[in-house]
């Protein structure tokens, strides 16, 4: 007997805060096939939290913050994982899961973060700082995680560091990242000078018209964005950190100092908040698309790889992270 699958209807309903009823056909017979496929394939879809509502809230297993995915992609019990993100998301997927089909449906959804370092760098980082541990922030590729001693994310980077036990680390290679956390602790932080294209526009100005503008208004930062930007926010932590602290406070206003389509995916769960929404969009993370997922499940396609000289490496500093 054949499971019985979520009505479009019923789908739309956890939806209809945030994708006027105008636009709601137009994704219907993607959700539609990619729910069947999804259960011909025997896959399932990991999407972080930056996706777009329609795959968040219509067709994602598994949802969260980069911290999230990586743990629960070590849980995963399907032959194939579609990583609705970016690449660096779905190169982790595939060192978690060697024995699985990870498929990423578009290659080019990179990341300014992730392309602002190499290799070689981080071995010259190692020769002019000899000695200093490594932490690199899973925004990089497998190539970067393999030279480096731990990973990080945004939702563990302070426990990251201190769990090393050493005067002084070399964070690469988000600068702000490096800075907001070298607020929260008393060891040295070497930093490199990769920003992220969303966060890095985000200016503290921005905070005070906010401010102006919504008096109460909560304002929560993600740690990407400039130091001067977390030093004005209420509060500053990692998506999923940011989705937890609304539901927890449940602010009457807020503002988060993001990519876009959080602010709608965390509205569907909280119809009692009002989100201001000066936001920044992703370009990588935008190249997700339900026609995408589709055609990934439907061609097999793009089948992540990673280069076997460097698997073992990375996939040593990425689980050391998570047993932090
Ligand atoms: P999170 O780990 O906080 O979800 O952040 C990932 C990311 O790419 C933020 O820009
Ligand atoms: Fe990379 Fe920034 Fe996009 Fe996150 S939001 S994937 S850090 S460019």
């Amino acid at each position: 007997m054949s499971a019985v699958l979520p009505s479009s209807a019923a789908l739309y309903d956890r939806v209809r805060r945030v994708i006027p009823p105008i636009e709601w056909p137009v994704f219907v017979d993607d959700i539609d096939a990619i729910l069947k496929l999804k259960r011909q394939r025997n896959a399932v879809i990991l999407a972080h939290n930056y996706q777009t509502p329609e795959i968040f809230h219509c067709v994602a297993d598994i949802v969260g913050d980069s911290l999230a995915l990586a743990h629960k992609a070590m849980t995963v019990d399907a032959d194939v994982i579609v990583l609705a993100g970016v690449h660096f998301m779905a190169e982790t997927a595939k060192l978690l899961n060697p024995d699985k089909t990870v498929l990423i449906p578009d290659l080019a959804a990179g990341c300014s973060l992730a392309d602002s370092i190499t290799a070689q760098d981080v071995r010259l980082m190692r020769q002019r700082y000899a000695g200093v541990p490594v932490v690199t922030y899973v925004n990089t590729s497998a190539a970067v995680k393999a030279e480096s001693d731990i990973c990080c994310t945004s939702g563990n980077a302070l426990a990251v560091v201190k769990s090393l036990r050493v005067p002084r680390v070399i964070m690469l290679p988000d600068e702000y990242l490096a800075k907001n956390i070298a607020r929260q602790t008393k060891v040295e932080i070497i930093a490199w000078k990769g920003h992220c294209e969303v966060h890095e526009r985000f200016e503290a100005a921005d905070i005070r018209e906010l401010r102006e503008a919504h008096p109460g208004i909560s304002v929560l930062a993600h740690p990407e964005c400039p130091p001067a930007v977390v030093a004005e926010a209420d509060f500053a932590g990692s998506t999923a950190a940011m989705s937890d602290y609304v539901a927890r406070h449940r602010p009457a206003r807020v503002v988060l100092m993001t990519e876009c389509s959080m602010s709608d995916n965390v509205a569907v769960e909280h119809p009692d908040v009002d989100f201001v929404r000066p936001c920044n969009l992703c370009p990588h993370m935008k190249r997700i698309t339900l026609a995408n997922i589709r055609s990934a499940l439907e061609e097999n396609r793009h089948v992540v790889t990673i280069d076997p000289h460097v698997t073992e490496r990375a996939r040593w500093a990425v689980e050391r992270m998570l047993f932090v």
